[in-house]
Order: structure tokens, then sequence, then C-alpha cells
């Protein structure tokens, strides 16, 4: 890729518990990269997109530097218009008495729910309709968050992250609670933010869950990137047998793929 990536983190390490958790990682995001990020249970995943997102924040050394649309600089409140990000923190957050709606419209002003001090305008009422319509929810929007299935609580969350209409998205084990129809709406959904234009880093464990529009796939391990390429070169089974250390099967159908031991 050429030009400036939009996002581009160097060096980046993170210690806990004693150990790094995340080792000496650089990772460039290109405007329409869609990109997964797979590997095992406690490979680092989660903490990269955190540190994506300023959540983490890496050790303070020389050689590490972060860059979002070409600017260092970055508050937490102005960050979130420009990330979307969707977490299994953010499901537990949002499992409430609020209704949808008010989940959605909320993250307008960086909260969960409405409290008496905000006072949504027009325009924000509009958005907040608007996301929840794209997700299929209108029909359930003044329903409390904590009496939906996990299925519309993923919708409801998908809704959240994208009412800012954020150029890119941080989709993380996203539809880990759903069950195989709902996964397949939600791909749709989540292609349909790329196709918007939309830049999508996705993590999950599963092949199933990549969409069709997502071109690069990093693959991580150990607190590490181990490999980092176009779709069609990293799923491949040496590869990914490799890093899970048992052999992996992977089958082809579409532009979807499914892989199993
Ligand atoms: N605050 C923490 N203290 C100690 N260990 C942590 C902490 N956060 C994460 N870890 C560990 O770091 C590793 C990477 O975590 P994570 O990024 O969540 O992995 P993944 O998302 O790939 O499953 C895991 O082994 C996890 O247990
Ligand atoms: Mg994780």
């Amino acid at each position: 890729m050429s030009g400036t990536p939009l996002l581009s983190i160097a060096h980046a390490s993170v210690r806990r518990g004693g150990k790094y958790i995340l080792d000496d990682v650089s990772f460039d995001l290109y405007e329409g990269q869609n990109t997964a990020i797979i590997g095992p249970n406690g490979a680092g995943k989660s903490t990269l997109v955190n540190v994506m997102c300023r959540e983490v924040h890496p050790l303070a050394r020389v050689e590490y530097s972060y860059s979002l649309f070409g600017s260092t600089r970055w508050p937490v409140a102005r960050l979130r218009l420009v990330l979307g990000h969707v977490s299994q923190a953010e499901t537990m957050l949002i499992d409430t008495t609020y209704t949808v709606y008010e989940i959605v419209l909320s993250a307008l002003y960086s909260a969960i729910g409405l409290d008496f001090h905000i006072t949504p305008t027009d325009e924000d009422r509009r958005k907040a309709l608007e996301a929840i319509a794209k997700v299929g929810l209108t029909h359930l929007m003044d329903k409390p968050v904590n009496t939906l299935s996990s299925g519309e609580k993923a919708k409801t969350l998908i809704a959240r992250s994208a009412v800012n209409d954020p150029p890119v998205m941080l989709l993380d084990e996203a539809s880990n609670a759903l069950d195989f129809p709902s996964r397949a709406e939600f791909r749709r959904t989540v292609s349909s933010y790329a196709r918007e234009g939309k830049t999508i880093v996705m993590v999950t464990h599963e092949l199933a869950e990549i969409i069709e529009e997502v071109s690069r796939v990093v693959v991580m391990k150990g607190g590490r990137i181990v490999a980092d390429g176009p779709k069609e070169e990293i799923l491949d089974e040496d590869l990914l047998s490799e890093v899970y250390g048992q052999r992996v099967y992977i089958d082809r159908r579409g532009g979807l793929y499914t892989a199993w031991c």
C-alpha cells in the first residue's frame, strides 16, 4: 500500500503480570484495507485493538509511536468519532434497563443511557434512528436492552458504535454470542458498513466470521504478529497448522472460510 496509513502503530509493547502480552508489535492500516486479526486465545488480539483505540497504553519507549489520521494526539472524545469500537466489555456495559434507542443515542455523548443533563438535538435523534434502522432493530427500539436476546444486544452494540459514522470500525469478537443465523445477519451488516467505505478491523477466532470484504489477515500468537498478508495467502492450512500447533483443515465456500482441527 502507498500513501499515509490512516492508523500507524510502531513498536508497541505491553507488559502485564510480569510478561509481555504485546511484544514489539507494529501495525499500519490503510483506508479501505479491511482486516481480520486471528490467533489463539490469549494471543494479544484484544490488547492490540485496545492500543489502536488508546484504551491500553504501551510502554513509553522511544521507539513506540502512534498516529491516527496523521495526528499523534487524540482526546478520547474525538477518538470515538473516528473509531467505532465493539468489545466484550461494552456488551456488559450496555446491559441495562435503558432502551435500545437510549443506548444508541447516548453514544453520541460518549455516555451509556440518557440522563437529565443530556438534551438530544433533532439531528442526533435522526442519527440514532438511522443507525438502529440500519441494523434492523427499529421494531425493538423502545425495549430495555437487558430484555433482548444476545443477537439483538450485539446489533444494538454495533448500531451504537456506528452512530457517530466513524470511518474505522474495530469489532472485537463482536458476534461471539450469536447463533449461526444471527451470525450471518451480523456479517451482512458488517459487510454493508465496509461497502459504505468504512474500514473494518475485525478480531475473531472463527474463520467463518471473516466477511468477504476482508482482504488482509493478521495472525497473532504470544503477543506478536506472526503472519500478515492477503487473505488467500494467510488462510493456508500449513501456515495455520504451524501457528496453532496442530493440523488445521480449511474449507472455502464462496468468499467465506471455515477451519477445523
Ligand atoms: N490486565 C492484565 N493482567 C494480566 N494479564 C493480562 C491482562 N490483560 C490481558 N492479560 C493477558 O494477556 C494475554 C493477551 O490477552 P488478550 O489481548 O485479551 O488476548 P486475545 O484477545 O488474543 O485472547 C492473555 O494471556 C491475557 O490473560
Ligand atoms: Mg480477545
